[in-house]
């Protein structure tokens, strides 16, 4: 029993010290393990969970950027073992040319994952994740109702359904979400209290390139143009917080979209300031601590979004 103790403290020093030089010499993709199928996903996190260690999970939609890589760098710092998701979920578009442009970029995905750390990386086919269809129909109530829910009917439903099928595969301690889908980790803490998951959903900052355009896996499709003209819709975000408190919240509101709008080549969808905790818009200040002001944007045929918060001024 004492020489089995030994191997085992023997073998786990070794895979210690040769992760720790795999990742010094930036090859981490050599001991990150890719698997496809639901089977391989458990057997391999269970065999870590066995061995007591805490698990972080990166769901992704792959066209990984710096805003994914922060999400893994931060699920690193928090657990011992990262898993990250790649799968374009085909039920949480409701725009069949949305899905077909999205961006698919997995040997590049698969390097990038390995390069930042991530131990398991799970790319299941669609008959994979959807053996049946998902049927199910989630009550997620007014989170989910306003703005992306009432612009994107049945959005939200789909994000429910993968995020709470991948929850249930890959079992982790804590989950970690980009803010920039700001209404989309309401709409997940609500999914995870009606499904009864013990799972700390943890909200990652926005990432934003050197002129402030938030990073997105849809950029690639600005033109030269659309992206010169893009980080203007972050500027104008930026500059309404001066109005805080100062104007009223329509004023503010019809303030950024106007100034978003008179760029010909832009088309604010909706501009809505709503109270951070339930989503809901605010008519006065004064209803809530945490304001955020959320805008949807056409750069001709890509949509992009955005917010900013009010409170932190
Ligand atoms: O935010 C995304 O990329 C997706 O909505 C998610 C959470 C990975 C579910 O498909």
């Amino acid at each position: 029993a004492e020489k089995s103790l030994f191997f085992d403290i023997a073998l786990l020093i070794t895979d210690l010290l040769l992760n720790f030089a795999f990742r010094k010499a930036k090859l981490c993709y050599l001991t990150m393990k890719i698997v496809r199928t639901v089977n391989e996903l458990k057997s391999a996190v269970g065999a870590l969970k066995a061995e007591g260690r805490s698990v972080g999970f990166v769901p992704t939609m792959g066209a990984l950027h710096d805003g994914h890589i922060s999400l893994i760098n931060r699920a690193r710092a928090d657990n011992d073992i990262v898993v990250a998701s790649v799968f374009v979920n085909p039920t949480q578009f409701n725009n069949p040319d949305d899905l077909r442009t999205y961006p698919r970029t997995e040997e590049a995905d698969c390097a990038r994952l390995g390069d930042a750390g991530v131990d398991i990386a799970f790319l299941p086919s669609v008959e994979e994740m959807y053996p049946e269809p998902d049927t199910r129909v989630f009550k997620l109530g007014p989170v989910a109702e306003v703005m992306e829910g009432a612009m994107r009917p049945g959005h939200f439903n789909g994000v429910a359904q993968v995020v709470s099928r991948l929850f249930a595969m890959v079992g982790p301690d804590r989950a970690y979400f980009g803010e920039k889908d700001f209404q989309q980790i309401a709409v997940i803490r609500r999914m995870v209290e009606l499904e009864g998951f013990d799972i700390d959903i943890v909200a990652c900052p926005i990432k934003r390139e050197a002129d402030g355009l938030a990073l997105s896996s849809r950029n690639v499709r600005l033109t030269p143009h659309q992206r010169d003209i893009a980080p203007n819709i972050h500027r104008i975000l930026e500059e309404s917080r001066d109005y805080y408190l100062v104007l009223s919240v329509d004023e503010v509101r019809r303030k950024v979209i106007d100034a978003v709008n008179a760029y010909p080549e832009m088309e604010v969808e909706y501009y809505d300031i709503v109270n951070a905790d339930d989503m809901q818009p605010i008519n006065e200040w004064s209803q809530c601590a945490d304001a955020v002001g959320c805008i949807t944007v056409y750069l001709g045929d890509v949509r992009l979004i955005d917010n900013i918060k009010y409170n932190q001024l």
